[in-house]
């Protein structure tokens, strides 16, 4: 297993569709328009986050009534940071490899070499429905997406390049330019199925999972790296959290409480049957969702089970718990986001990284 030295990422969500990032009518001081979110995104990379993770969705189905694009959202948070990293949510189907390969490799131009991108499945059929695209089994739609990502590598590093797959094929092309980045934008894929998983440990960069205990997450990223060490892959891990940073623990609680008290009980049931006919779909039922509470569902990630929910002090050691068992990354939602990614930079990340530092001198002793 590889040797856990390096220092933590942490990643945002980017709120680039209405209603904030939990399924409940309770105030949130977290707007999805351009303005709010160009002034999150440098919040974010002046408080030390590595990378913003836009969303894609093409219709609302539940809550979130407007969505933005991810990959022209993306471009105006590049535009307006100098650091930050912006990971565009893609979808096979809409998308095809060429347009993406083409788009993004222009993007990375524009912004100095900013921009990756995370390829999601699927799991809402009446959105599929709603635009005219098939919908495919479970596995099918990860077998469409492991080509998707094997077509994109081919594209962004060979001239010439011939795929023969049952979802795309390419016949001799040359992609001109080339992206900044090499070999290539960073490719981030999500899920927890075993067909997530086994796309996680043979082509994607980075596994993006759902919230869970570090027990759970621990099994996942040892299936996960166990099967990339056969495949001669390397496959780095992050994990939904919503934080909930406060002063004292009560405090963290009681939002806690008032969050999932003020649930928007329809909206999370809709959610959960989508959700849950798309995770249990899978066939061997290890799919994100197949096991979540309706209090789990309120953050539609399960961000609640990672439970970064107390001080900064108590948030740290756990963050720090995650890495201990293989996460390399923080993908975090708030409440508030500009003013919780802030606290979070000024109180939880310098934590964080001392515990990081005694860590590894206590390794070295
Ligand atoms: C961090 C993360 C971000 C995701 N972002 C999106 C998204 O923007 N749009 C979308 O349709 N699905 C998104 N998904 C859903 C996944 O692509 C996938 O459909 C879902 O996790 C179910 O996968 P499973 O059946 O393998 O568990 C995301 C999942 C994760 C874990």
């Amino acid at each position: 297993m590889s040797e856990r030295q390096e220092e933590l990422k942490f990643a945002y969500w980017v709120p680039n569709v209405s209603g904030g990032l939990v399924v409940s009518t309770i105030e949130q001081r977290t707007d999805w328009s351009v303005e709010y979110n160009q002034k999150l995104a440098q919040t974010a990379e002046r408080a030390g986050f590595d990378y913003a993770l836009s969303q894609i969705r093409f219709t609302a189905g539940y809550g979130a009534d407007n969505q933005h694009e991810s990959v022209s959202f993306s471009q105006a948070l590049l535009h307006a940071t100098t650091k930050l990293k912006v990971l565009a949510a893609i979808l096979p189907g809409p998308w095809s490899p060429a347009v993406v390969a083409k788009q993004i490799a222009t993007i990375d131009h524009i912004s100095s070499g900013r921009i990756g991108i995370n390829v999601v499945s699927g799991w809402f059929k009446g959105e599929f429905t709603a635009i005219g695209e098939p919908w495919l089994e479970h596995d099918e739609r990860y077998r469409r997406s492991r080509e998707f990502i094997e077509a994109l590598k081919g594209i962004w590093t060979q001239d010439n390049f011939t795929y023969r797959g049952d979802f795309y094929r390419f016949n001799n092309y040359t992609l001109s330019p080339k992206p900044v980045q090499k070999p290539y934008p960073e490719i981030f894929q999500g899920g927890s199925s075993r067909a997530a998983r086994d796309n996680a440990a043979s082509v994607s960069d980075w596994y993006f999972t759902n919230g869970n205990t570090p027990e759970n997450l621990k099994l996942q990223i040892d299936d996960i790296q166990v099967k990339a060490a056969n495949n001669d892959h390397k496959v780095r891990i992050g994990v939904n959290a919503f934080v909930i940073a406060r002063d004292t623990e009560e405090e963290a609680r009681a939002v806690l409480d008032d969050i999932i008290a003020h649930a928007h009980v329809e909206a999370v049931h809709a959610f959960g049957d989508a959700a849950r006919q798309a995770g249990s779909a899978s066939p061997e039922g290890e799919g994100n969702w197949a096991k979540s509470t309706f209090e789990d569902l309120v953050q539609y990630n399960d961000g609640f089970r990672t439970n970064l929910i107390g001080t900064p002090r108590q948030i740290a050691e756990r963050i720090v718990e995650l890495k201990a068992v293989g996460v390399d990354l923080i993908l975090a939602g708030f409440l508030h986001f500009i003013e919780e990614v802030e606290y979070f930079g000024q109180k939880v990340l310098p934590l964080v990284r001392e515990l990081e530092e005694t860590a590894l001198r206590r390794k070295a002793a």
